[in-house]
């Protein structure tokens, strides 16, 4: 079984989401011995930008026009980063809320990756439709001052409906969360990262 970890933090060893991450794929080990992990580090490894080119080789996919040699070049290289995430059988995502959202590495990827033909169809009648069907997901999301039901003067969370909706979007609909809020304005921090890493332990029932 093939797992992919994807970690959008950049805190490298300070960080919350990727400690919590961590403990899942520990668990995830003494569960199963036929598990490969593949770790994406998004602030440290190779991810292709998506700009001009990129997004040219798109739109000539959507009219129905040749790409240029230069856009095709450039699709290659998308289509690496996506083959390399459509080989996983389980993803698992750290993600810290970065100014009520996600990191802008992760939606990076994220344009990388949603494809029409790789990771959705469409049809005019039906609507779109993921493509990456078959696949569980374990996503943290770690914010400093926000938590669930804290008032709105102390901000909001556009990042986990985000990802959720876009792990949908792409067909993954088996999706375990686990949110360690609030890492920073916390006096007890011990104790939510407690509660957190018990969460992730449960988790792993469903993997
Ligand atoms: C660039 C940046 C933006 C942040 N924005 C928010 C925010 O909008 N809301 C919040 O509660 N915390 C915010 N934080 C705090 C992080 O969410 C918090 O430190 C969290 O633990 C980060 O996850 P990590 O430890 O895995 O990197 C921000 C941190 C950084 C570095």
């Amino acid at each position: 079984m093939k797992v992919l970890h994807i970690n959008a933090s950049a805190r490298d060893d300070k960080s919350q989401s990727l400690r919590l991450a961590d403990v899942f794929i520990d668990e995830f080990r003494k569960k199963r011995n036929d598990i490969i992990i593949d770790r994406f580090d998004l602030f440290h490894d190779e991810l292709p930008e998506f700009g001009a080119i990129a997004s040219g080789a798109k739109m000539a996919l959507f009219t129905g026009t040749e790409q240029t040699a230069e856009q095709k070049s450039v699709w290659d290289n998308a289509r690496a980063v996506f083959d390399r995430f459509a080989e996983a059988d389980v993803y698992v995502f750290n993600i810290p809320l970065w100014n009520n959202g996600m990191p802008y590495i992760l939606k990076q990827f994220i344009d990388v990756v949603t494809q029409p033909g790789w990771a959705f169809g469409f049809d005019m009648e039906k609507g779109y439709t993921g493509l990456l069907t078959n696949k569980k997901a374990f996503v943290v999301h770690a914010s400093g001052v926000y938590r669930d039901g804290i008032a709105p003067n102390f901000g909001s969370d556009f990042s986990s409906p985000y990802f959720r909706d876009w792990l949908n979007f792409v067909g993954v609909e088996d999706i375990h969360e686990v949110k360690f809020m609030p890492t920073v304005v916390n006096n007890d921090i011990e104790n939510t990262y407690l509660t957190a890493e018990k969460e992730t332990k449960a988790l792993i029932s469903h993997f």
